[in-house]
């Protein structure tokens, strides 16, 4: 195999420890070990992030190079998640990516987390890995040509991003304070759900009515968002029905409102959905842009998942949506982008160091 273009990626940015492995712009393998420590704290603890990081990260990258069918001397390069994320978390798969690539003797490649979401729309798995993955079986993988808009929702980031090529991306807006996932399991955490709690929200909307308790949306200029005001409106609703029941927890409030908790996500959901999509309605109109994408962790949400396409329908935009197992942190995106950077030659010097903040 030593001829061909085989990059071994690892993203530690935040509680998933993965790695994967791209040959020749297809996708071999995608190993994720996800961290369940933090289910008890409800929320990431970034101390307890990285040692659980220390813990995997071995077993997760040799799995990867197991299942991909190579070995260690056909890796051409190694990619990494530089940031934006937790830097003790960053840390970890930083220095473990910088000790492969000096053992082996090949170049390192450094990627931005977030531009690593939205590379997941050009994956390519090869047949076995497929074949291997439930979640992957009868998917269609449709790539986006350039220039396409992308909106990016994950835990820590809600943007809108022109994209011209794998390496020119420009944010057209961002939220001023809370992510919309960031969002989503505060408010969880509210009603008492586990973490995280943005999956457990888009289950019980399903069962509520969303006209049940009408909730806050910002008024912000241009194509920024903002989720702040949201949250605080959602936690108002609450304290005053309790205030009104005579109660003092959120459980004997739901005992004594039939569909609380469903009603309360129902509302939460449309509202957060209408608020990105209303932004993102915008930009597309204003860049003359009709190729529409979607990443990162909230782009799970099945409600944004139905709005995005009969939005799509209604505006004529061509939209992609990527497969539930490329939506969440994993280093297949982050090989993606490196592979890229590898073929342009692109690559990072052995002391550069993660970074926590945003930038693209
Ligand atoms: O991209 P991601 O895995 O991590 C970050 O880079 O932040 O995104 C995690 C976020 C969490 O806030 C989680 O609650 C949210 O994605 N999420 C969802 C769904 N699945 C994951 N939010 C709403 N609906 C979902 N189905």
């Amino acid at each position: 195999m030593s001829e061909k273009n085989v990059i071994l990626s690892i993203e530690s940015s935040c509680d998933d420890t993965s790695a994967a492995v791209i040959c020749d712009g297809l996708l071999l393998s995608n190993v994720i070990a996800s961290q369940k420590v933090h289910e008890e704290y409800g929320g990431v603890v970034p101390e307890l992030a990285s040692r659980a990081h220390q813990q995997n990260i071995v077993p997760v990258v040799d799995t990867a190079i197991r299942r991909a069918g190579i070995s260690k001397d056909d890796i051409s390069a190694i990619g990494f998640t530089r940031g934006p994320g937790l830097l003790g978390s960053l840390l970890v798969g930083t220095s473990f990516a910088k000790g492969l690539a000096v053992s082996l003797g090949v170049p390192l490649v450094e990627v931005n987390h977030l531009q690593g979401h939205i590379m997941a729309h050009f994956l390519h798995p090869y047949d076995s890995l497929v074949a291997a993955t439930p979640s992957l079986h009868g998917v269609e993988f449709r790539h986006p040509e350039y220039p396409f808009i992308c909106l990016l929702v994950s835990g820590g980031n809600s943007q809108i991003v022109r994209v011209d090529s794998y390496k020119d991306m420009t944010i057209l807006g961002q939220t001023i304070d809370d992510a919309a996932g960031e969002a989503f399991d505060k408010c969880a955490k509210v009603l008492g759900l586990p973490y995280p709690g943005g999956p457990w929200i888009d289950r019980l909307a399903k069962l509520g009515n969303s006209r049940a308790y009408p909730l806050a949306k910002p008024n912000i200029q241009g194509y920024d968002y903002s989720f702040s005001g949201l949250k605080t409106s959602f936690l108002y609703t609450i304290r005053d029905l309790m205030k009104e029941k005579g109660v003092d927890t959120v459980d004997a409030l739901a005992g004594q409102i039939p569909n609380f908790k469903e009603d309360m996500c129902a509302c939460l959901q449309t509202t957060v959905v209408d608020i990105l999509l209303r932004k993102l309605r915008k930009a597309a109109k204003d860049n003359g842009i009709k190729r529409i994408a979607v990443a990162g962790g909230v782009s799970a949400n099945s409600h944004l998942r139905e709005q995005m396409l009969l939005l799509g329908k209604k505006e004529k935009w061509d939209v992609f949506i990527p497969p539930f197992s490329f939506t969440t942190d994993n280093a297949a995106m982050i090989a993606q982008a490196a592979y890229y950077k590898y073929l342009d030659r692109d690559f990072c010097p052995i002391d550069a160091v993660p970074y926590a903040k945003t930038r693209i």
